[in-house]
């Protein structure tokens, strides 16, 4: 989703600055890019559509500019052209925006009728018009602002620059991600840690409804009430990771790489709070972080013997929910910062349950807004395809259902935190056999679509595994429940068709073996994921993939990596922008 970054200091260094932190705010996702500065008196606006490299042969850095405002835009409203993309200008005013302004297509005729006229298709021009006219009716940015606040609908990040306070920078905050960052020398704003951590260490976060107003040497910050508030100064972590590719070609392939460590620091089972008190729990998230809360409900109710729903974030918001005090609703995001899933907690809230957030970014939004917050301690993920942060969720929701399982004894406690310890040692195992995935993707690269069948919790690896391919590889993709194939779907197998059976829950082994043979008679080309235990000859297959045993909680952390490695190849052998792949974001701020 879109990035903003804005910086004021003494030394002249603005643009040098502004496009470094575009640059660290890449992995969000974006189509076009643009910063506007003050040089000499005057407002100057660059922007491009494509790579911020772009952006950067159009800028002169010998240029001196000591006040500028910085955008990186996913495209909603209108294509990703040069006039559509952020800064946008009107008269006083010069905005960049993360959010959507929901009541922008109203305003922009109330507007229009007053005569104002827009060059672009964007909900943004139309705020930057609006608070040019509100600018023009108080000649008071403040108040300007708190009336805008009152007027526009949904959600904003908002960083102003006005041509009659070439000293000032302004920001607006509401329900999208904004901090200001503070050093002695300079002040910044951005979307996110990575644009200012170069320069300053010292942040402080801004809650839904304020705003402030922000000089090199001063940052005032008013509330959603129009107080002025105390600075509530943070620092952050000092050993905010570095972000380097490390040898690796790319940052997916790194992260996997990172998995054994990353479990290894999730498992601190003393950290995880026994949930066995609730009747009921909610879990909500989006995409793979949904497809996590999948696997946990496999895990909960199996082990803790309590009903677990899971609900998609952006239906959770709009459905009827029956969900009250007694209820737990565990929200899972590693980013903290997704739209949907802020709300679902925020509604969560009202309907008085106690909420946990399973989060991966300190201090993010979501992270701040649940009751208690467990960290998964994935680390930076940099790829916009998630697999380190998926598999620390995996890892917390089993330690969850570990914890809240009935009366253990002795031994089987011992029992468990041996397989937990064993666990980065059997993926690195895993990851070492990368060879024999290899081999597979290239047979697979070619194919255009590509099934996953499984029965219950390797149903919910199924859909993971084939969100992984789909997003990175562009080649269709379904994830099926194995008993459902017959119903449907089982007409799409052809010839070579390939599918993808994973079985590792023995009391239904034999069943998905079954549909496996239907679907192998059909012509399709079938590979067989499974554990040792589970391993068997047969004509059922046409490859195994054959996986350690252990406890079975702890066996979906396992299952998972050969199908990401397996994604990753194949995206790589079809020439795909692994870590950026088309139209998706890594921080989706926006409904
Ligand atoms: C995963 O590979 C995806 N890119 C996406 O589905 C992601 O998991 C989803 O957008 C949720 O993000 P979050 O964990 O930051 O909330």
């Amino acid at each position: 989703m879109c990035g903003i970054v804005g910086y004021i200091g003494k030394e002249k260094n603005a643009l040098k600055v502004l496009i470094n932190g575009l640059e660290h705010l890449e992995y969000r996702g974006y189509d076009s890019s643009g910063i506007a500065y003050i040089l000499n008196d005057k407002l100057i606006v660059k922007k491009e559509p494509g790579r911020i490299m772009r952006l950067k042969e159009t800028i002169d850095f010998n240029n001196d500019s000591y006040i500028g405002i910085g955008h990186t835009r996913w495209a909603t409203h209108g294509e990703p052209n040069k006039i559509n993309s952020h800064p946008h200008n009107s008269e006083h005013i010069t905005i960049v925006h993360n959010g959507i302004i929901e009541n922008y297509l109203e305003l922009r005729k109330e507007l229009t009728n007053k005569g104002y006229s827009f060059k672009s298709d964007t909900d943004t021009e139309v705020a930057a018009v609006l608070l040019n006219d509100l600018y023009k009716k108080y000649n008071d940015i403040i108040k300007a602002i708190q009336e805008f606040k009152n007027i526009v609908k949904g959600a904003y990040a908002i960083a102003i620059l006005c041509d009659k306070e070439k000293d000032t920078l302004y920001a607006i905050k509401k329900n999208s991600p904004l901090i200001i960052g503070t050093s002695e020398d300079a002040n910044y704003l951005a979307s996110d840690v990575p644009a200012i951590i170069e320069y300053t260490n010292k942040y402080l976060t801004l809650d839904d409804g304020s705003y402030a107003k922000i000089t090199k040497d001063k940052v005032e910050v008013y509330n959603n009430d129009n107080k002025l508030i105390d600075l509530d100064i943070k620092t952050f972590d000092s050993t905010y990771e570095n972000t380097n590719k490390m040898g690796f070609e790319h940052y997916m392939l790194k992260e996997i790489h990172e998995e054994p460590t990353v479990v290894r620091r999730t498992s601190n089972i003393k950290t995880i709070p026994n949930i066995s008190k609730y009747k009921k729990i909610v879990i909500t998230a989006c995409g793979s972080a949904m497809h996590a809360g999948l696997v946990g409900k496999y895990l909960i109710e199996k082990y803790a013997n309590i009903p677990v729903e899971v609900e998609i974030a952006s239906e959770f918001r709009y459905k009827k929910l029956f969900i009250d005090k007694s209820s737990l609703v565990i929200a899972i995001s590693q980013s903290g910062e997704t739209a949907d899933t802020l709300e679902a907690v925020k509604i969560a809230k009202k309907y008085g349950s106690t909420t946990i957030g399973i989060i991966n970014v300190k201090e993010s939004s979501i992270a701040r807004e649940v009751d208690k917050v467990i960290y998964t301690e994935a680390g930076r993920e940099i790829a916009v395809a998630t697999t380190k942060a998926y598999l620390s969720q995996v890892e917390v929701l089993a330690l969850l259902a570990y914890k809240a399982s009935k009366e253990k004894d002795l031994e089987e406690i011992k029992k468990f935190i041996n397989d937990l310890n064993e666990l980065p040692v059997l993926i690195d195992t895993i990851i070492d056999n990368s060879n024999e995935y290899k081999l597979i993707s290239k047979y697979l690269y070619q194919k255009e679509d590509i099934f996953f069948i499984g029965r219950g919790i390797d149903y919910a690896l199924c859909m993971e595994a084939s969100l992984k391919l789909k997003e990175i590889s562009y080649i269709h993709s379904e994830a099926y429940a194995a008993g459902e194939l017959k119903h449907g779907t089982i007409s799409l197998i052809e010839n070579g068709t390939p599918v993808i059976g994973i079985v590792t829950d023995k009391t239904i082994a034999d069943k998905t073996i079954s549909n496996l043979k239907e679907v192998k008679s059909r012509g399709a080309y079938v590979i067989y994921v499974t554990t040792d235990k589970l391993a068997k000859k047969g004509d059922f297959y046409d490859k195994c993939i054959i996986l350690p045993d252990i406890n079975p909680l702890l066996q979906p952390l396992l299952i998972i990596i050969p199908l990401q490695l397996m994604a990753y190849y194949i995206a790589k052998e079809k020439g795909c922008d692994i870590d950026k792949p088309k139209n998706l974001a890594k921080s989706v701020t926006v409904e």
